[in-house]
C-alpha cells in the first residue's frame, strides 16, 4: 500500500478551480475526518498574499462554494489551519526554494497538484526537482489541458517522466471521479445480465451525449484555442467510451482497468478524409436563447469571429471483436437546450415477434444510463398494455428505474474532486489516466481534426438553445437512428 501523503501542495491556488472545486473538495474531506490528520497544504500562485490571506480567500471559496447546510464554523476554522502560502512564479527557482523550505526536509510523503497553463508544466517541473520535491516521495497530478495535440502532449508527459516515473503521475480527467461514472463499472461488472448481451450481436448502437447549457464562463481565451473537440471528446467522452465498451477487468486495480480501457482506445477506427462528411459535424453557437433566456452567439461573447467549434457529433467504431459493425455516436456543445450527460445503449429488435401477427409491434430495448445533472439508470422494456385484447393486442414500453438519489437517499453525494484528491492523497492512481491511454486518445483526435482540415471543413451555424446544427441530426438518421432529445 502507498503511503499517505503528509503534505499536499497546490500550483494555481488562487485561481477558479481551487476557488469552486479544489478548496471546497479539501474542506468536505477534512470535515468528514477523511484527510490524514497531519496532513498541510501549501498553497502556491503568483500573486502576493500572505498565508492569513489565502486563508480567508479559502473561507470565502469554501462559504460560496459549499451548501449552507455542511458548512460547520469550527470545522472550518480547522481547515484553515492546515493551510499556509508560498507566492511563487513557476519560471523562477528563488520561489522554489522556498516553497522547500516551507515544507521542510521531514515532510513525509509529498503529493502536489499542478493546476497552471500547459506552458508552464515544464519549468515548474524542472525548478520542483532542483528544490528537491521531487523523486521518490513525491507524486504530481497533473489538471487539463495536457497538450493540444499528440506530440505537444508526449512533450507534457516527456518533462513530467523525466522527474516522476509513470505510477507516480496521476493525471486527472474528472469525469472518473463522479459517482455515476464509476457506478458504469457496478453496472456491468457487478450485474450477471448485462454481460452476455454487451456486444455486437445485442447491441445496435450506442450514444454518448455531453450537452450544456453555459457558454465560454469568461475562458474564451482558452475555449477559443481548444474547442469542442479537444475540451471535451479527448478526455472526456472518450473516457466515457472505453469504460463502456471495455473488457471486463480481472480486477478493480490501476494497471487492470487502464489495460483494458487503452486497449479500446486504440480499437477506434481512424475517421479519414474520406470518411469525415459521413463521421462528424462541426457546429458554432449563434445568438439564440437557453432556458428562456436571450444569449449572444460565439463570436459577441468572444469578442471576435473564430472558425473554432463549440459543437461536434462523431460516429465512431471500435474495431474489435465485440464491436464490429456497433456505432458509437458521440455528440457534444455549449448552448444547447439541456445540461445532461447520458449514455444509451440501444440493442436490437427480438429476432422474431409472435405478437406481430395480432397487430402488436415490439420496441428493441433501451438502456439509458443519464450521469448528470440526474443520475438514473432506466430500462426500456415491452409489456403488455392491460386489456381483454378483443381489438388486438397491445404493448407498450414501460421503464425499469434505478432511481439512484432514492435508492442512496442517506448516502452523501460527493463532488468528483472530493473522490480525486483523496486518492491522490491515499496514492491509488486507478481513477487517472495512464500516458499510453492520453496518447491514444490524442492520436484518434488528431486523426479527425487532421481529416477535417484536409476536407475544408467548417463549423455549420446553430442557434444557441438547439441540439446543434440540423447536420448532427442527418449524422445518426442517414443510420435510421435518432438521438434521445427528450
Ligand atoms: C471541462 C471543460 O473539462 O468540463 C469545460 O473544460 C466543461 O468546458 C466542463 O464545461 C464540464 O464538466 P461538468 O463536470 O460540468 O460536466
Amino acid at each position: 500500500m502507498p503511503q499517505k501523503a503528509t503534505t499536499l501542495i497546490l500550483f494555481g491556488a488562487t485561481g477558479d478551480l481551487a476557488a469552486r472545486m479544489l478548496l471546497p473538495s479539501l474542506y468536505g474531506l477534512d470535515s468528514d475526518a477523511l484527510l490524514p490528520g497531519d496532513l498541510r497544504i501549501v498553497a502556491t500562485a503568483r500573486s502576493e498574499r500572505t498565508s492569513d490571506s489565502f486563508r480567508e480567500h479559502a473561507r470565502a471559496a469554501v462559504r460560496d462554494h459549499v451548501p449552507e447546510q455542511f458548512v460547520d464554523v469550527a470545522k472550518l476554522d480547522r481547515f484553515v489551519e492546515r493551510l499556509s502560502y508560498v507566492q511563487l512564479d513557476a519560471t523562477d527557482a528563488a520561489g522554489f526554494k522556498r516553497l522547500a523550505a516551507e515544507v521542510g526536509d521531514n515532510a513525509g510523503e509529498i503529493a502536489i497538484f499542478l493546476s497552471t497553463a500547459p506552458s508552464l508544466f515544464k519549468p515548474t517541473i524542472d525548478n520542483l526537482e532542483a528544490a528537491g520535491l521531487a523523486g521518490e516521495h513525491v507524486r504530481m497530478a497533473l489538471e487539463k489541458p495536457l497538450g493540444t495535440d499528440l506530440d505537444s502532449s508526449r512533450e507534457i508527459n516527456d518533462a513530467v517522466g523525466a522527474a516522476f516515473p509513470e505510477e507516480r503521475t496521476f493525471r486527472i480527467d474528472h469525469y472518473l471521479g463522479k459517482e455515476t461514472v464509476q457506478n458504469l463499472l457496478a453496472l456491468r461488472f457487478a450485474n450477471v445480465i448485462f454481460e452476455p448481451l454487451w456486444n455486437a450481436r445485442a447491441i445496435q448502437h450506442v450514444q454518448i451525449t455531453v450537452s450544456e447549457t453555459i457558454g465560454l464562463e469568461g475562458r474564451g481565451g482558452y475555449y477559443d484555442g481548444a474547442g469542442a473537440l479537444r475540451d471535451m471528446v479527448q478526455n472526456h467522452m472518450l473516457q466515457l467510451l472505453a469504460l463502456v465498451a471495455m473488457e471486463p477487468p480481472a480486477s478493480f486495480d490501476a494497471t487492470a482497468v487502464r489495460d483494458e480501457k487503452v486497449k479500446v482506445l486504440r480499437s477506434l477506427r481512424p475517421i479519414t478524409p474520406e470518411t469525415i462528411d459521413t463521421h462528424a459535424v462541426l457546429g458554432q453557437f449563434g445568438a439564440g436563447a437557453v432556458g428562456g433566456q436571450p444569449v449572444p452567439g460565439y463570436a459577441d461573447e468572444l469578442g471576435s469571429t473564430s472558425g473554432t467549434e463549440t459543437f461536434v457529433a462523431l460516429k465512431a467504431h471500435v474495431d474489435n471483436w465485440r464491436w464490429a459493425g456497433v456505432p458509437f455516436y458521440l455528440r457534444t456543445g455549449k448552448r444547447l437546450p439541456e445540461r445532461k450527460t447520458e449514455i444509451v445503449v440501444q440493442f436490437r429488435g427480438v429476432p422474431h415477434s409472435m405478437f406481430a401477427a395480432r397487430g402488436a409491434r415490439t420496441q428493441p430495448n433501451r438502456l439509458i444510463i443519464a450521469i448528470q445533472p440526474e443520475e438514473n439508470i432506466s430500462l426500456e422494456l415491452m409489456a403488455k398494455v392491460p386489456g381483454l385484447d378483443r381489438g388486438g393486442l397491445r404493448l407498450r414500453e414501460v421503464s425499469l428505474d434505478i432511481d439512484q438519489p432514492h435508492a442512496f437517499s442517506d448516502v452523501r453525494r460527493r463532488i468528483a474532486y472530493e473522490r480525486l484528491l483523496l486518492d491522490l492523497i491515499e496514492g491509488d492512481p486507478t481513477l487517472f489516466v495512464r500516458r499510453d491511454e492520453v496518447e491514444a486518445q490524442w492520436q484518434w483526435i488528431d486523426g479527425v481534426r487532421a481529416a477535417w482540415t484536409q476536407a475544408g471543413m467548417t463549423p455549420k451555424p446553430y442557434a444557441a438553445g438547439n441540439w446543434g446544427p440540423s447536420a448532427a441530426i442527418a449524422l445518426a438518421e442517414r443510420d435510421g437512428v435518432s438521438w434521445n432529445d427528450t
